[in-house]
């Protein structure tokens, strides 16, 4: 496996295996590293569908707010780089913020629309900083796919249409969350939640659950009355303190009418949840893609 730290060491890594492996399609999974079984799901995808695979860890600061959790946000290099070579990663890159942002960022790559809502309200500035490293990796990397979790389904929704918009050569593959067996969906920062945290933290996919079994089993439950359903059974549990629940149109985000019933609509739901508990931001959803 290769480790490439810098933008001409990344560019000549891809470049020779382009060569060496003629006709090779080149597949990218581009992190935050502290890799774990969601992201192992997305490295091994990409090493199944195309010859090459890169991945990148990069701890992007200005997709962080000011009073979030850049400075303690979790990293481990070593198990990573494990990991990645365990799931057929041909290249590593690991670029440093100087190597990224050798100066202050003039260009920033905004969508409007999809951005508006959801983490777009509660993180403002937190898209921009992820569609402009994004819009930075691709053109580095120059990959043919790419792939990212749905479990971050409105970042998907805002990657898929910056390379909508600005003709972009990736195809963007949309990978399912990967969950624990109790339910929890993974993410780096479960690191962060105490044994209370996590026992309460389980909400969060039962909600989702719940509100899966009512939309099969009530066809004419209304988005206000799904949505306060879900915020009550969060509520139960006395630390969850709700960020946001939201019922909206995927992949516009565009929110349901309080009065449309769900189980008659025809376009794609997304049931999207941003809850704390203690310190931690935890998101989730669930996704019904429109079946004919
Ligand atoms: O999902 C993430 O880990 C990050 O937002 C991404 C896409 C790597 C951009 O920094």
């Amino acid at each position: 496996m290769i480790v490439a730290r810098t933008v001409e060491e990344i560019r000549a890594a891809v470049q020779q295996l382009r060569t060496n492996r003629p006709n090779s399609t080149v597949g990218f999974v581009p992190t935050m590293g502290y890799l774990h079984e969601g992201h192992a799901s997305l490295m091994r995808k990409s090493a199944e569908q195309n010859e090459i695979s890169v991945l990148s860890i990069f701890v992007n600061p200005i997709q962080f707010g000011p009073n979030e959790d850049l400075e303690r946000y979790p990293r481990n290099e070593s198990g990573d780089l494990q990991l990645a070579g365990q799931c057929g990663i041909d290249i590593v890159f690991l670029p440093s913020v100087e190597v990224m942002y050798p100066q202050a960022t003039k260009t920033k790559i905004r969508v409007a629309e999809v951005t508006e809502g959801l983490c777009g309200a509660s993180r403002p500035g937190h898209f921009d900083g992820v569609t402009t490293v994004v819009a930075k990796l691709f053109n580095m990397v120059k990959p043919d796919r790419a792939y990212f979790g749905l479990k971050d389904a409105q970042q998907v929704a805002v990657i898929q249409q910056m390379v909508n918009d600005l003709n972009m050569d990736v195809q963007i593959i949309p990978c399912p969350i990967v969950r624990e067996t109790d339910g929890l969906a993974l993410s780096s920062r479960n690191v962060y939640l105490s044994d209370e945290e996590r026992r309460q933290a389980l909400v969060l996919s039962e909600s989702l659950q719940m509100a899966h079994s009512l939309i099969r089993e009530q066809s004419t439950i209304t988005a206000a009355e799904l949505n306060d359903v879900i915020v009550k059974h969060i509520q139960a549990m006395p630390i969850a303190d709700i960020d946001y629940v939201e019922i909206v149109q995927y992949p516009s985000m565009e929110r349901f009418a309080a009065s449309v019933k769900l189980g008659e609509q025809k376009s794609d739901i997304l049931i999207a949840l941003a809850v704390r508990f203690g310190n931690t931001r935890l998101i989730d959803n669930l996704y019904l893609p429109y079946q004919l």
